[in-house]
């Protein structure tokens, strides 16, 4: 249990990156950067493209298995890695893992982690997606202060889905998140498994993210800075390659941005079969050209490469907020470069999702921002959060209909619920029943006027959990609120 980290631990020692300096660096870049002065963003144009292998994940071990229950533990910890070719960055992690660890859990089986905090601030991890207890929600004031440890508690009971964790501590997140506090955690069932999907080394998680840099390589936090976040990294590489073979591979795409939307596309047209979504598997594959991911939100899909011959080259680019040839308008590259047997199949049936119940009780929830003011306030229902207050009073087991709108002329927003999978079943008056949005969602994305109605059922714990805009800075900025289940 004690090699990796200990290992991890040296590998730290000798570059430094928890010494004074290292961590003082960022804050005074962030600072000058505020001041307008002496610090110069990298030109991402100058960054190599397609020059770097994304990493796969590695599946992180248990430290040990007791019954049903899995005990992990990490260490929060500032490390250096090479996101930039040539370049060392100090990003914050989970062991020392950027992007994070990668927990893979079967429903059912519990799963108990303990997070020790080695960083320079407070942390507070959540499961996103995941039903849990509130103790165990990482909820925005439940802080580990540094060098202190907290345990989670995991229970599963809940179907496949693809969850993934990172900090939420008020204020903190959006720059503790931006420095890479992230990490997977696909949780699995034997439906899915007996589905025959590819899997082993052709299921595959991607983080997809924005990020800014400074002409060291340092990342460089402004709150709310959108628009100079241009550097596209997948699995935490700037633009990476990927070999694969001519064969079905599953993608588990996670925009783990804090304000970045993607419109994914494949560089040839060609289209993929989503199979799932933020709560698992939809209830049959849907081919399609474009894959949407607001920040938080997660799409499951198959790529075919079999088609393709070896040699053949193809990005997977972006087209939100991304003129063609600008930086951000593509992501990474797919070079087919052998062949490769291929037993998986993709069923026209993946699951049959749980019938609506009627709702009892509408609610509204409005989302804002200030858009004259760059460092205005967010609101919710034209409140800041306070986590003293309790914003919605919900009675355990009922059913509810939120219809939540963004009432921005220009600001997008996304509507990301704790505790429960919702199901998105009206947009803008048009009632969902087919496509992306169909299948089990926490994470919703609301363009400036868009109104969605979505649908849950509160059941299994009662507690205190928030609901937020999942553009971090935007919850940072007070984009959040509290429900109590009683
Ligand atoms: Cu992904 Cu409340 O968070
Ligand atoms: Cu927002």
């Amino acid at each position: 249990m004690i090699t990796r980290r200990n290992a991890m631990k040296a590998g730290v020692a000798l570059t430094g990156a928890v010494g004074g300096a290292g961590l003082l660096m960022p804050a005074l870049s962030s600072a000058a950067q505020a001041d307008g002065q002496t610090t110069t963003d990298i030109d991402p144009t100058t960054i190599p493209k397609f020059a770097q292998a994304m990493p796969v994940p590695e599946v992180t071990k248990p430290d040990r298995i007791s019954g049903t229950t899995a005990y992990y533990s990490f260490e929060m910890q500032e490390v250096q890695t090479e996101i930039i070719p040539g370049k060392q960055t100090t990003v914050r992690t989970f062991d020392g893992y950027f992007p994070g660890p990668w927990i893979k859990a079967c429903s059912g089986h519990r799963v108990v982690v303990t997070q020790s905090n080695s960083l320079p601030t407070p942390a507070s991890i959540h499961l996103h997606g995941g039903h849990v207890p509130e103790s165990s929600d990482g909820t925005p004031m439940d802080l580990i202060q540094p060098g202190n440890e907290k345990t989670y508690t995991y229970p599963n009971n809940q179907p496949n889905a693809n969850l993934w964790f990172h900090d939420h501590a008020h204020h903190i997140e959006s720059e503790n998140v931006f420095r890479g506090l992230t990490g997977f955690y696909t949780l699995m069932d034997l439906p899915e498994k007996a589905l025959g999907l590819p899997s082993g080394a052709y299921d595959i998680p991607i983080a997809i993210r924005d990020a800014r840099f400074d002409d060291n390589g340092q990342l460089l936090y402004v709150m709310n800075d959108f628009r100079n976040r241009n550097v596209i990294l997948a699995n935490g590489k700037a633009w990476p390659y990927f070999d694969v073979a001519a064969r079905k591979y599953r993608f588990r795409l996670y925009n783990t941005s804090n304000m970045r939307f993607f419109t994914l596309k494949l560089s040839d047209g060609s289209t993929v079969q989503q199979i799932g979504t933020d709560g698992g598997l939809l209830e049959a594959p849907l081919t399609t050209d474009t894959i949407s991911l607001t920040s938080g939100e997660r799409a499951d899909i198959v790529i075919d490469f079999s088609k393709y011959a070896e040699g053949t080259t193809i990005i997977l680019t972006n087209t939100e907020n991304a003129p063609p040839g600008s930086p951000a308008s593509q992501v990474m590259q797919f070079r087919v470069t052998k062949k490769a047997a291929d037993y998986s199949r993709v069923p026209s049936r993946l699951r049959t999702l749980p019938e609506l119940k009627p709702a009892t009780v509408n609610r509204n929830v409005v989302l804002r921002v200030d858009e004259t003011s760059p460092d205005g306030l967010g609101y919710i229902d034209d409140k800041i959060y306070d986590d003293k207050r309790v914003d919605n009073t919900i009675q355990y087991g009922d059913t509810e209909i939120w219809t939540v709108s963004n009432v921005n002329q220009r600001v997008p927003h996304n509507f990301h619920i704790h505790l429960v999978q919702f199901r998105v079943i009206e947009r803008n008056g048009v009632p969902v029943t087919s496509g992306p949005e169909s299948g089990l969602k926490d994470t919703v994305r609301l363009m400036p006027g868009e109104k969605v109605k979505v649908q849950a059922t509160f059941t299994g714990y009662r507690g205190k959990y928030v609901y937020h805009c999942h553009m971090f800075d935007h919850a940072s900025m007070g984009m959040m609120a509290t429900m109590e289940v009683v």
